[in-house]
Parts: structure tokens; C-alpha cells; sequence
């Protein structure tokens, strides 16, 4: 009922795929009502997750904010599961964040993997999902699919994401998709355009909010399960969201978004910078700083052990 009301105002080719998508065809295993979390002991790195694109679909029609948050090692995607976190995004900004990079165009496709598997061995229920990093999708269909297949046979990810819009990455897109790969999408601010762009909001003429609506138009239309719509005005994501049957997921894009995501490293107060959309939810930075001078004193002091 609620899917028919929201198909009312949407596009009738999203409407249409919203009834039997790419991907519920390709994984009839991950469809509505099949919760069964197949994780045995030798098996855990290609176990299903409980948490699948069906159900991310179904949480838009129902209303429900899907939560996304990134990991890089095995403890913090331990910690973010055990918590109850929806998607679980293995984001290039860990060049940044636990790598040391300056932007995330150095972090290259082994980086990725090595990272992925550490998380998606910590990971029991949420979505995983891992970026495919500068230049290793770019070049063509088929190099994004030798990447992406990497990711999927060699790690466990449950799919892959991808930054840009139309022509040639929705191309990109429906080939992964028909090849049975899971694909999250990424408009407006795409960090692996920083030399073209910046860092600064996207969407905020007429003309560029059209191509990012386009875009992400696009994107749902070649068989993206969901997309990131970062860094735009609200009024923008709120019409993409209206617009596509698939979730939205924003960072930096206001509150009409289906979803919300933040780099776990901002949300817990640890980055060295942060962009000006990210909230901290604890300081980190304190807290370790001040255990690691309350030891340095024990230590020196021969307090400790
Ligand atoms: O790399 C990343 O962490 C991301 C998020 C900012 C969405 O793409």
C-alpha cells in the first residue's frame, strides 16, 4: 500500500522495477522473509548477510531511516554490527582516515580488498559494501567488472559502490548489475572528483541540481540498488528521494534523505579534519590522547604494571 503511494508520484520506470528489481532477480535467495544468516564456521567470509538490498527497499517503502556508517578493520565493523548498524560501508575515505592520504584518489584496488575482508570477517548481519577506488572502474565496463567481481569472490562484500552519474558509469552500472553484482550509486559531491570539483556543495544552480537529479535517474534506472547523495541542498535530495524507488542515502544532504551515513571516523570524533556536514558523537581523540598520557605517566613513573 504505502509502495503504491509513493509509485503514484514516481516515475512509472521506477515504479516498474520497484516491483521486481535487477537485483531481488538475481538474488532470489536475499528476497522478503528469507532472514536465514548462513555463517558457518569455516564459512563465515562468504556467509550471507541478514541485512539485504530486499530489505533495504523495503524499509523506504515503509519509512524506516537506514542506517549507514564506514569501517575499515574487523573491530570497529565488530562493534558497528554488534550495534545494530544497517550498511556497513568500506569507504575509500579510509586513504584518509586510517591510511594518512590527502584525498582518496591514491587508494588503489588491493588497498580495498585487504580492507574489506578484515571488515566483512567482523560483520554478521549488516550489508557490506565496498568502494571501488579511483581508477579501477573508470576506464570501462568491463575493467569496472574485473574490480567488482574481485571484490565479491574475494572478500565476502555484499556489493560494490561507485561514484558518478550519466552516461557512461549508468552503462557501468547496468553491466555490473547484469552480471548479478549489487550496485550503490554516489551523486553530487564525488570525493574522487576533488580536482575537478573541490570539496564544495553540488546542486546549487538550477542547471547542476537537474544533472544530479538526472543522474541519480540513471543510476536507478540501470539497476543501482541505492545511492549516496552527498553534500547537496536538502530541497534536492529531498526531490531525488521523492522521485526514485530505490533509497537514498545522504551525507551532508539534509534530513529527507532515506538513509543517513557519516565516515565513523568524523561520527566518533577521531579525524584530524572534518567536513563542515559531519557531527561527532564522542571525542575519541580526548579520550585516547588522555589514556595513552595516563599510561606515558604510570609507565615513567613505574606505577604500572
Ligand atoms: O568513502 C566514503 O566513506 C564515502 C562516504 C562519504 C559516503 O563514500
Amino acid at each position: 500500500m504505502g509502495f503504491l503511494r509513493h509509485c503514484a508520484r514516481r516515475r512509472p520506470s521506477a515504479c516498474n522495477r520497484g516491483e521486481a528489481s535487477s537485483a531481488s532477480r538475481f538474488f532470489p535467495g536475499t528476497a522478503e522473509g528469507s532472514r536465514s544468516v548462513d555463517i558457518s564456521a569455516e564459512g563465515l567470509d562468504f556467509g550471507l548477510m541478514a541485512v539485504t538490498i530486499a530489505k533495504l527497499r523495503q524499509w523506504k517503502q515503509q519509512g524506516r531511516a537506514i542506517v549507514t556508517l564506514t569501517a575499515w578493520d574487523y573491530a570497529l565493523a565488530q562493534l558497528l554490527d554488534a550495534s545494530g548498524v544497517d550498511v556497513i560501508l568500506v569507504g575509500d575515505s579510509l586513504g584518509m582516515v586510517a591510511l594518512g592520504y590527502e584525498t582518496t584518489l591514491p587508494v588503489t584496488l588491493e588497498e580495498m580488498l585487504h580492507h574489506v575482508k578484515a571488515v566483512r570477517r567482523g560483520v554478521k548481519q549488516a550489508l557490506v559494501v565496498c568502494d571501488l577506488p579511483f581508477l579501477s572502474y573508470q576506464e570501462s565496463p568491463s575493467q569496472a567488472l574485473h574490480s567488482a567481481g574481485r571484490v565479491l569472490k574475494e572478500t565476502g562484500a555484499g556489493a560494490v559502490k561507485l561514484e558518478g552519474g550519466y552516461p557512461a558509469i549508468a552503462e557501468t552500472v547496468a553491466r555490473l548489475v547484469n552480471a548479478g553484482i549489487p550496485v550503490m550509486g554516489h551523486v553530487g559531491l564525488t570525493p574522487q572528483s576533488v580536482r575537478l570539483l573541490g570539496y564544495r556543495q553540488q546542486g546549487k544552480t538550477p542547471a547542476e541540481a537537474e544533472r544530479i537529479l538526472q543522474e541519480a535517474i540513471a543510476l536507478a534506472d540501470a539497476g543501482a540498488f541505492a545511492v549516496i547523495l552527498e553534500h547537496v541542498p536538502s530541497e534536492l535530495a529531498a526531490t531525488i528521494t521523492e522521485q526514485l524507488a530505490i533509497p537514498t542515502i545522504g551525507i551532508g544532504a539534509g534530513p529527507h534523505c532515506d538513509g543517513q551515513v557519516l565516515v565513523t571516523a568524523d561520527m566518533l570524533g577521531l579525524s584530524d579534519r572534518m567536513p563542515p556536514f559531519a557531527k561527532s558523537y564522542a571525542n575519541l581523540r580526548q579520550t585516547i590522547t588522555q589514556a595513552v598520557a595516563d599510561f606515558s605517566a604510570q609507565v615513567r613513573d613505574r606505577e604500572f604494571p
